[in-house]
């Protein structure tokens, strides 16, 4: 049997054989079947592209169905055990675990790119004091665009290469200097002592102290966390990354964009949204009349639900596991309770169930920052440091990847047809 798909036009009776390449047919191929010569030749209409392969990637593996999760074929669960942040960030960028050579040059790398130019200091001090975290993130990404020129040259590997190093250095640095403008706390510099994760604490934390040092359960659980965002193959941000960048727009104006998209309460600001979805249920016995109200149709259950995973997001397992220990040093968060009856109801019920609705990424996530004394607003922003590393992968590989050309899809026309100007005296 022939690796193709016949498709017969029954408007024409013609037949076509179009090739089935890696469990896909090529679009494109579909433009020959005509109704008559001038036809422009049939497209597919896949709204929220739901059903469309946008790329070839090699960087992660997901399983919906099966819940599996693989970082350039390693299991998130091995790298959430054995592996840092920053060496699943090179990972995902290189394609291969670094050596101790290559680790100990990257982190030094990382390490010597986290200060900011001064000017992001005045260009902070524009946002109110209350101005959500996210909104002076992604706004001073893009402003980075404007300190580093150079970044346009998106052509030259080292240059990209630079603009990374740059890019993942600097976000927990940004992330900092928002949360700190927000609390009116003076800003933090870098501590070239600490790890990427402990240095990010002490940026945010730091009061008075000569050297500020991180709670090591805290500091790893952290970085277990930045692990675990760090890549999710072709997400709503990740797909903003790569059409940006597919216009040729450096990597400020590309991820700015791509952080604008996991603002969405729908994406990376549903972590948020489950904690204010917790506080509003107020207490367990509130839980059975919530669900009801969601199976009513009014709200969603937020950290519930995945476009890909029909099965338990393999990460909100080790998130669950991961926030017992954070627990034991900071107390336990009391909306745990809530949430743990939260996930058992919606189980249990078949409105979930028939939905394939488990908990994902930011069901238990954001139960583990408040607990760590992060505020609420700080959430996406959390979610944004790792997420970084794979935007900025995901750009550089659509950047080196021959199939790829600017991004920019087709429509169905459904508007009024031609029709002539209407003068302005004459209208209805
Ligand atoms: C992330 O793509 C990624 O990989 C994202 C991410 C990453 O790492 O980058 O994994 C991170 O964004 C995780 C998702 C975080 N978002 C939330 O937790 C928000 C709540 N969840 C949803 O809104 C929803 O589940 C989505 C957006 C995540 C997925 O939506 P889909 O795939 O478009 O599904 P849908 O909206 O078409 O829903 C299908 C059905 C609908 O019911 P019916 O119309 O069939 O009756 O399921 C229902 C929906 O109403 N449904 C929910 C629900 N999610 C879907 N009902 C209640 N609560 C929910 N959370």
């Amino acid at each position: 049997m022939a690796d193709t798909l016949t498709i017969t036009d029954n408007r024409t009776g013609k037949q076509y054989d179009v090739p089935i390449a890696e469990g896909t047919i090529r679009a494109m191929d579909l433009r020959q079947i005509k109704a008559s010569p001038d036809d422009f030749g049939l497209m597919t209409y896949d709204p929220a592209f739901q059903n469309t392969a946008s790329c070839r990637s090699s960087i992660t593996f997901i399983d919906g169905d099966k819940g599996i999760l693989e970082y350039r074929g390693y299991p998130i669960d091995q790298l959430a055990e054995h592996s840092t942040y920053l060496e699943t960030a090179a990972l995902i960028l290189n394609g291969e675990l670094p050596n101790t050579a290559e680790l100990d040059a990257w982190s030094r790398e990382i390490t010597l790119h986290t200060m900011l130019h001064e000017n992001i200091k005045k260009f902070m001090e524009g946002f109110q004091y209350d101005a959500h975290p996210m909104g002076i993130f992604l706004s001073t990404v893009g402003a980075l665009s404007t300190i580093y020129p150079d970044a346009k040259d998106i052509t030259n590997a080292e240059t990209r290469r630079l603009q990374i190093s740059r890019l993942i250095a600097k976000v927990p640095s940004i992330a900092a200097y928002a949360f700190r403008h927000s609390i009116g706390r003076p800003y933090v510099y870098p501590d070239n002592d600490l790890s990427f994760t402990g240095n990010f604490l002490n940026m945010l934390f730091k009061m008075t102290e000569l050297k500020y040092r991180p709670h090591p359960v805290l500091e790893r659980a952290l970085d277990v966390l930045f692990i675990l965002h760090a890549d999710h193959e072709q997400n709503c941000s990740t797909s903003a990354m790569r059409s940006i960048g597919s216009s040729q727009a450096d990597p400020y104006a590309s991820l700015a964009g791509a952080a604008a998209a996991l603002y969405g309460p729908l994406h990376g600001g549903a972590n948020e949204a489950v904690l204010h979805m917790l506080k509003e249920i107020g207490s367990v016995a509130n839980v059975p009349a919530f669900i009801a109200r969601v199976k009513g149709g009014d709200g969603r259950l937020m950290g519930f639900g995945h476009r890909v995973y029909k099965s338990y997001d393999p990460r909100a397992r080790i998130i669950k596991q991961t926030a017992d220990l954070v627990f034991d040093v900071t107390g336990r968060n009391p909306l745990t309770d809530i949430a743990l009856e939260l996930e058992r109801i919606a189980l249990e019920d078949e409105y979930f169930v028939s939905r394939k609705l488990y908990p994902n990424v930011d069901f238990y996530s954001g139960l583990i920052y408040q607990a760590m004394g992060f505020p609420l607003d700080m959430f996406p922003v959390l979610f944004a440091i790792p997420r970084t590393a794979g935007w900025l992968a995901q750009w550089d590989e659509m950047l080196r990847d021959a199939d790829q050309k600017i991004a920019r899809p087709r429509q169905i026309y459904i508007g009024a047809a031609r029709r002539d100007y209407v003068p302005r005296a004459t209208r209805g």
